[in-house]
């Protein structure tokens, strides 16, 4: 009984390894933004307005159309492509004010917390996500 136990929890352990490493690969694989490689520091005593909930930044520059930053909260930030996923140019850039993005071509509208998913179309796929991690007063974007 305990041996079926132990291998029945091995089992499930590697059913779940491959269940998420399959989910997170989709989020790069399945990315519609063309790659551009990003490995950027921003010092956030600089950039105070990011220690407010809420707020959001522009980067233009690096990524395909510039870099989205929001701040979820002091020290958790996801960052984005600002490049709108509905027809994939750099000059058709989301616009962000707070939480909303908004696409300077067709209008489409995304929510910046909780994955760049659209809330108005035409747009159906979410933002490009970037990786963030938070070093010694450092927010670090890479991809
Ligand atoms: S290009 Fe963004 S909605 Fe049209």
């Amino acid at each position: 009984m305990r041996f079926q136990a132990e291998n029945g929890g091995k089992i499930l352990g590697l059913l779940l390894f491959f269940l998420l490493s399959s989910v997170s690969c989709d989020k790069e694989q399945n990315s519609i933004i063309p790659y551009v490689p990003v490995s950027i520091s921003l010092n956030l005593n600089i950039y105070n307005e990011l220690s407010v909930p809420g707020n959001s930044i522009f980067l233009p520059g690096p990524g395909f159309a510039g870099i989205i930053v929001y701040c979820e909260m002091p020290g958790s930030y996801t960052a984005y492509d600002a490049a709108c996923t509905y027809e994939i140019s750099p000059t058709c850039r989301v616009v962000n004010d707070g939480v909303q993005g908004t696409c300077s071509c067709c209008g489409s509208q995304f929510i910046l917390m909780g994955g760049g998913y659209p809330t108005k179309g035409p747009a159906a796929k979410p933002l490009q996500q970037y990786h963030t991690s938070v070093v010694n007063g450092s927010l670090r974007i890479y991809n």
